[in-house]
């Protein structure tokens, strides 16, 4: 209901909506107007409110509200479920329980805040209040786990494609999904896997952007190799809009992927690739690769050109570039 006052203020502005049109439109009595003005207000809503013309909206929050993300979100089915929380140990986390419970196909989970931000490798994930986008999107993609890993590849080309579309930062892709600008990273993604032998329960894909945080916010020790949309532009850039649009671009080159296969993501990862044809070093779970990032194959996995000139696949580990 209280959403319901919102979009009936929102659909006014800039103009003042009466609290009797509110009343009749909703079936409701003033006092029960008043109060979900009021909680509105708790929620950050800039709402004035005069005697005889009513209620207008001055400013809305710079929060990802669920309100805020489904209007003129341009999806079918991605983030058409929300759940919005001011702070929780991990988006990826909350995802996992949420999913555990049966939530819908594209269900979004979204923090302000993180106190536990978890990221590849076993690291963490620095996720100040309010300054990035720190999600976790639940998905039930039918087919075998073993398909599963390019969805991971596909949410980095969705997330770099949405970068350079509404924020204007050239970010490319380090193989397989870490978002750089330049030598910086300015978005990581998690995925996270519930499957049996041949069916998946469900995937997790979680990621972290750095929109609005200033460089002298970042810890010392992430000042010289993370970046964010604020810095790359010099302005503070609207986190919703950004989101609406990661949401749409990873709707779309899912909807490829399910039709078509991994192959046209796989084309545009190539595009938007800072890996390839450069000498790379690269960390698995128990060695260490140098060589040359000849190509990416069919499944996306590394393909390296070690010094003695025989051919590794990597499957999956980092890249030091
Ligand atoms: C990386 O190390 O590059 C991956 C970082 C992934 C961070 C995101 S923030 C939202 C989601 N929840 C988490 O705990 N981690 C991912």
């Amino acid at each position: 209901m209280k959403e319901q006052v919102l979009e009936m203020l929102v659909k006014g502005y800039p103009d003042f909506v009466s609290g009797e049109a509110i009343c009749r439109s909703l079936g409701v009595s003033r006092t029960a107007v008043w109060k979900h003005i009021h909680a509105l207000r708790g929620a950050g809503y800039d709402i004035e409110a005069v005697p005889h013309a009513g209620y207008r909206l001055v400013n809305i929050p710079d929060r990802l509200y669920p309100a805020e993300i489904t209007r003129g979100l341009q999806t079918a089915f991605l983030g058409r479920s929300v759940y919005h929380y001011d702070q929780v140990e991990s988006t990826n986390r909350t995802a996992r329980e949420l999913a555990a419970r049966g939530v819908p196909d594209g269900t979004l989970v979204v923090a302000e805040e993180q106190t536990g931000g978890r990221g590849r490798m076993g690291r963490g994930w620095f996720s100040p209040h309010g300054r990035g986008i720190w999600c976790s999107v639940i998905l039930h993609p039918a087919v075998n786990p073993m398909d599963a890993p390019p969805l991971t590849m596909l949410a980095a080309v969705a997330v770099a494609r949405a970068l350079r579309r509404t924020a204007g930062v050239e970010a490319g892709i380090k193989w397989p999904n870490d978002l750089l600008v330049g030598e910086k990273k300015i978005c990581g993604i998690l995925t996270e896997l519930s499957a049996e032998m041949e069916r998946i329960n469900y995937l997790i894909i979680g990621m972290g952007i750095n929109v609005n945080i200033d460089r002298h916010e970042f810890p010392p020790e992430l000042r010289e190799i993370a970046t964010s949309v604020q810095i790359e532009r010099g302005r503070r850039v609207s986190r919703v809009h950004l989101l609406q649009n990661l949401l749409a671009e990873l709707e779309y080159w899912y909807r490829i992927w399910e039709k078509e296969g991994f192959a046209p993501v796989l084309a545009c990862w190539k595009e938007l690739n800072v890996t390839l044809h450069r000498p790379v070093r690269v960390f698995t779970q128990r060695e260490t690769w140098e060589g040359w990032a000849e190509d990416v194959d069919a499944d996306g996995s590394l393909v390296l050109r070690l010094p003695g000139g025989e051919y590794k696949r990597v499957v999956s580990g980092e890249v030091s570039l």
